[in-house]
């Protein structure tokens, strides 16, 4: 009897203590994902040195590029974050501790992120969940706890966290792992999830990232598919990234973005109607605005299309609803962005060889075909007039009429 009575206290005690902790467990990683969730609540917008530069980068690249959007009215516009992709580590010290590239960053990151933020600007860095990122540099695989607490001591605040050389690693566990090794430092770091949407990060990202990528890279091309030096699978064009987009509008929202890849704005593969077409399209589906042209020595065709203020409060509108596909007629399609005043941003898209009509009506868009609403033009900075039922426009080739609609 008294031994029966000691094993079930025994039981009982060893219970309390397991649900205890599994409470504790799990109010602990509640607490992580709420806090993940509240950093980003609009789109970041920045600039990332990988779609221009690739490897080639230094302090004194970063700086500069700094001076220039801290001079240039990107900052104004909403620019933030200054990223430096791939290439700025090459080894580990006796400690396990990342050693930035001393010939490139002899000032080392402190001193850069401290520029960066006299600037009135953010600071980020790139790393990978595997043991080498993809340009064959430390990974931070076995490294989550160290890395994060060594980029908070620099004073980094942002983290692009990329997948090669990941082998059998299970995607959910390895960003996980570092989105809790951010947190725990105690500084706040967005954290972009560079997973080219393989485990459909989408389904379980959010409270994890507050952005992740849906696709393979980005090219600085209107359409294509390239395949890689490898022969991997693929490089992308705008329009192929696009596509890949429909269906995935339900999963952002403030906090947790989809990624569609970073700009290619500026790099010279596309015309300037494409390049106005790209930048409202990233626009539109709330995307990360994150630039990745040489923007000290913009055009400034290039230069307005980066700062059109009407086309950035799109993006940025405190709804964080993303766009969608409404209409696809062959060549000619019709995108909708719910905004938070009850107007409509819309996007009439003409992927053809040749100018078309393309008309948008009110119940594509949510309104009864009845009311009248005042049509603006985004691009032209311009009111249209009041329309009712419907809009129409002509949509030169290989480009776009991006206009807000306002009942
Ligand atoms: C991958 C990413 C790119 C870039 C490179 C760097 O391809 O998807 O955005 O970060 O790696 O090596």
């Amino acid at each position: 009897m008294n031994g029966n009575w000691k094993r079930g206290a025994m039981h009982g005690f060893v219970l309390i203590v397991a649900v205890s902790f599994m409470a504790v467990l799990f109010a602990g990683q509640a607490m992580a994902q709420s806090q993940r969730d509240s950093l980003a609540q609009t789109p970041p917008m920045g600039w990332n040195s990988w779609n221009k530069f690739a490897c080639n980068v230094s302090e004194d690249l970063i700086k500069s590029v700094a001076d220039a959007i801290a001079m240039n009215g990107m900052k104004e516009a909403g620019y933030q974050y200054v990223v430096i992709d791939d290439c700025w580590q090459v080894s580990r010290d006796e400690n396990g501790f990342i050693v930035a590239d001393p010939q490139h960053f002899p000032s080392g990151m402190k001193a850069l992120a401290d520029y960066v933020h006299s600037k009135g600007l953010k600071f980020g860095l790139y790393s990978d969940a595997g043991t080498k990122t993809c340009a064959g540099r430390p990974g931070s695989q076995g490294h989550e706890y160290q890395d994060a607490l060594q980029y908070a001591r620099w004073g980094v605040d942002y983290l692009k966290y990329d997948w090669c050389n990941t082998e059998t690693r299970n995607a959910q566990e390895a960003y996980s792992t570092m989105s809790n090794a951010l947190i725990a430092t105690g500084r706040p770091i967005v954290f972009s999830m560079c997973e080219w949407g393989t485990a459909k990060p989408w389904l379980w990202g959010k409270g994890i990232g507050n952005l992740w990528r849906t696709t393979g890279d980005i090219g600085d091309k209107w359409s294509a598919k390239i395949t890689w030096p490898g022969g991997g699978c693929c490089q992308y064009g705008m329009l192929e990234i696009l596509d890949m987009q429909v269906g995935l509008d339900a999963f952002a929202g403030p906090g947790h973005w989809n990624d569609p890849d970073m700009l290619e704005v500026g790099n010279g593969g596309m015309t300037t109607a494409e390049y106005r077409a790209h930048f409202s399209f990233w626009a539109l589906l709330a995307a990360p605005l994150i630039a990745g042209n040489d923007v000290r020595s913009m055009t400034p065709e290039i230069k307005e299309i980066l700062t059109n203020a009407e086309v950035i409060a799109v993006n940025q509108d405190k709804l964080g609803r993303e766009g969608r596909r409404v209409r696809k007629d062959g060549d000619s399609e019709v995108w909708v962005k719910s905004l938070a005043d009850g107007s409509r941003a819309v996007i009439l898209l003409n992927r053809g060889q040749a100018d078309a009509d393309i008309s948008v009506n009110w119940d594509e868009i949510g309104y009864p075909n009845h009311i009248s609403a005042k049509v603006r033009d985004l691009w032209a900075h311009k009111e249209l007039g009041a329309f009712t039922g419907s809009f129409k426009a002509k949509v030169a080739s290989h480009a776009v009429v991006m206009v807000k609609i306002l009942p």
